[in-house]
């Protein structure tokens, strides 16, 4: 739906996720030179992520297909670009989240651990940290080898066990079992299965449309990454369950965390996810998808006409399907096999099959921009990368393609086509430290434009 007139520089973005590598700060330049090469055809937003950049083209009217191989970024931008919004979806969606949160007393498993809740707050109203981190080391997790359960959490840890990779809506609350006392409190957790599971419900009996749906969703994830205590707020890290925490800024980060209310978070997030919906005009023509690079690249998929593929891929070896696995299962819900390493589960409590990106990997990297020139040519349309330059190698964030080899590649794969490259610079803010300015890092930001050689 076009609600008013395009003009530049007139988009907007709701902030769903705390992304790395997220394009906040650069999305001027990125849609400033997007739309010098944009036509009538789509802008391919081919690494989409938190969907900012799609946000940004949809905004400004231009026809986006926003894609990412993470399951949660096609929720986002089935949501943020209002694919199949309908009208009275935005008139309903506050009477469906009443809806949906008013069943709150009927989820079972909040009695199931109703003794580890009632403790946990009242540890966090005494801010006594000691002894909550010994309720969450003997907190009965499926992988905690020191849980005391009672026959009904023993029923389910039997039940979670036959059931590993299937749908967990019948079977019990897969975040409260696997990362309670880790990356989330308990109450908070039992709260996220909640909410997932009536998302789903109410989806499954037709109360809430397609777009509701992709917008609670969105809703739910974008709590989760407010209230996850971890580094940089992220999920590769979590708090250890055991053991003191030395820090006092640590200390008062786990108090503030674990005390949101993710039910009354949802709702403030649900609230302003509609406002900000009906104050903004997106593209009806949007489209978001679900696939790896080299599937669209392979697959006879029928892409409509192209004029700009926007490519923000991974620079370094982290892959984002370590650092958001978590959003990953909350959005699919199925129950996970962990990763064991020489017989525990890895601190990450990381699942096993996480997708891994050509992009992150130093003997793979050329082989994916091979694919990614070879896509540009065959959807025939103009190319523009960002880049990420880092100045300090021993940050361990190590850049896995310099621009020599990129070059190579360019003018091995697509010869009839220039490059331009455009450089702006910032200062480099560390995650949650915007007061923090690190001169060592500097990472410069660059657009590299690849497009046909006039004849
Ligand atoms: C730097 S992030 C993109 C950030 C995004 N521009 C934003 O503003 O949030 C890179 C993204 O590429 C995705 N990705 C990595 N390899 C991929 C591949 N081969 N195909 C599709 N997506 C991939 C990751 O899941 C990640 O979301």
């Amino acid at each position: 739906m076009i609600k008013k007139s395009i003009q530049q520089n007139d988009y907007s973005i709701f902030k769903t996720m705390q992304y790395l590598g997220s394009k906040h700060r650069s999305i001027t330049k990125i849609i400033e030179q997007s739309i010098l090469y944009s036509k009538n055809g789509y802008i391919l937003d081919l690494f989409a992520g938190s969907t900012t950049v799609s946000q940004a083209f949809s905004s400004i009217g231009k026809k986006t297909i926003s894609n990412d191989i993470q399951q949660f970024s096609k929720a986002f931008a089935n949501a943020t670009l209002q694919i199949n919004l309908e009208e009275k979806d935005l008139i309903s969606s506050l009477d469906k989240l009443d809806k949906l949160i008013s069943n709150h007393e009927e989820y079972k498993y909040y009695n199931t651990f109703k003794k580890f809740t009632n403790k946990e707050e009242k540890l966090l109203d005494s801010k006594n940290i000691s002894e909550l981190l010994s309720l969450y080391a003997a907190f009965p997790l499926i992988w905690n080898i020191n849980r005391k359960e009672t026959i009904e959490i023993q029923k389910l840890h039997h039940r979670f066990k036959k059931n590993i990779d299937k749908p967990g809506f019948e079977i019990g609350p897969i975040t409260t079992l696997h990362y309670a006392g880790s990356y989330f409190g308990i109450k908070q957790s039992l709260d996220i299965d909640f909410l997932r599971t009536m998302i789903e419900q109410e989806k499954r009996q037709g109360e809430i449309s397609n777009w509701q749906y992709n917008m609670f969703l969105t809703c739910l994830l974008t709590v989760v990454s407010k209230i996850v205590f971890s580094a940089g707020k992220h999920f590769a890290q979590p708090v250890k369950a055991t053991g003191i925490i030395n820090t006092p800024v640590l200390n008062k980060r786990l108090i503030i965390d674990r005390s949101y209310s993710v039910v009354e978070l949802f709702k403030e997030t649900v609230t302003s996810f509609i406002q900000y919906s009906k104050n903004t005009s997106h593209c009806d023509k949007n489209i978001a998808l679900n696939k790896s690079m080299e599937e669209l690249l392979k697959s006879d998929f029928d892409l409509p006409v192209i004029d700009i593929i926007y490519a923000d891929p991974p620079y370094t070896a982290q892959q984002y399907s370590r650092f958001y696995h978590i959003p990953e299962i909350i959005i699919e819900y199925k129950i996970p096999s962990l990763q064991v390493h020489k017989g525990s589960i890895t601190k990450g409590i990381y699942p096993n099959n996480k997708y891994k990106s050509n992009f992150c990997s130093k003997n793979k990297v050329k082989d994916a921009f091979k694919d990614l020139f070879l896509l540009t040519k065959k959807l025939d349309s103009v190319l523009i990368l960002s880049y990420s330059e880092s100045k300090n190698s021993s940050t361990g964030n190590d850049r896995m393609i310099d621009f020599n080899s990129l070059d190579r590649l360019q003018k091995d794969i697509i010869p009839d086509y220039t490059s331009l490259k455009i450089e702006f610079d910032f200062e480099y803010r560390q995650l949650n430290k915007s007061k923090f300015v690190d001169k060592n890092k500097d990472d410069k930001e660059i657009l590299i434009v690849y497009s046909r050689k006039l004849k």
